[in-house]
């Protein structure tokens, strides 16, 4: 496993493997835990040579979110690293990524799938997600990538990105990894004070609970979000949205709708957390 920061060193490096060595790629803002780690696995199953990318890219931050707060481990990160069959771990400059002025960078905007759920609430961020994604894809120059369920809307995001511009590369998904009690793990669980942490599992028990009520051919959507968010709001969450919508697309629902996907963001204390489960009825 070699750590390359310099854009030249890994494109060298790429065209050495000159379509003979399956590559994958599995893109990180580090903080890894178990959850980045599964998509690596699973890159390996997928291809011969795989690299890791970690870069806390500024652009899909918004004023006022946690970019400067962001954990940032990268010591912590390549020892988690080491023992998994990585080839290239991609660790660039924020210089590298954005060597113009940011505000000139040419952006991706995926319209309509980008502006709903967590678009709505963070103007900007999966534009700045495609655009990311859209470089890194060019600079790796991958034939599979490997993405989160967790991030629903930004893995769908990514699908419609992909499709769009015809680039030559296989999205796939892993399942959400959680913690015992249901808590999807991610970087941002290490905002959680310890009591906050007891009560996070709410939002998983929440969505399990709708998802229950889908699977048993439930079609009020509006009763079981009202439902739900009051139980968020009871436990001291701050939920942003709580949403039933179609599988894939993430289109409106429809009561006859047979694979639907429950979503929610919802902050509690410091952290911002997201999760959803698919209903396949
Ligand atoms: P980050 O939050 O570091 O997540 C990197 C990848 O890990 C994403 O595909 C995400 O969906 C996946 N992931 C995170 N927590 C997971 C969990 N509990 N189970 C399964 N997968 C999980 O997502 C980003 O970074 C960035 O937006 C990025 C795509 C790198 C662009 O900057």
């Amino acid at each position: 496993m070699k750590v390359v920061s310099d854009i030249p060193e890994l494109r060298a490096w790429r065209e050495g493997l000159r379509g003979e060595r399956k590559l994958a790629f599995v893109p990180t803002m580090g903080n890894l835990h178990e959850g980045h780690l599964t998509l690596v696995r699973r890159a390996r199953e997928l291809a011969d040579e795989v690299v890791v990318s970690i870069f806390v890219n500024p652009l899909q931050f918004g004023p006022g979110e946690d970019f400067d707060a962001y954990p940032r481990t990268l010591d912590a990160d390549l020892s988690a690293l080491a023992p998994e069959g990585v080839t290239r771990v991609f660790v660039p400059e924020r210089s590298a990524i954005y060597p113009e002025d940011e505000a000139a960078q040419t952006r991706v905007h995926v319209p309509l799938i980008s502006d709903i759920l967590c678009g709505a609430h963070r103007p900007g961020h999966f534009d700045g997600v495609a655009t990311v994604v859209a470089k890194l894809f060019a600079l790796v120059a991958p034939e599979v990538a490997v993405f989160g369920r967790k991030d629903y809307q930004q893995l769908a995001v990514i699908r419609r990105m992909t499709a769009d511009l015809g680039l030559p590369v296989a999205i796939e998904g892993v399942d959400t990894i959680r913690d015992a009690d249901g808590l999807a793990l991610s970087s941002r669980n290490a905002y959680l004070t310890g009591d906050e942490r007891e009560r996070a599992p709410l939002l998983y028990a929440t969505l399990r609970w709708i998802a229950d009520r889908l699977t048993d051919s439930e079609t009020d959507f509006a009763h079981l979000t009202g439902a739900g968010l009051a139980r968020l709001e009871d436990a001291g969450m701050r939920p942003e949205y709580l949403e039933v919508r179609q599988a894939g697309t993430l289109a409106p629902a429809r009561p006859e709708g047979r694979n639907l996907v429950v979503l929610a963001a919802a902050y509690l204390g410091r952290a911002r957390l997201i999760d959803n489960i698919e209903v396949h009825r």
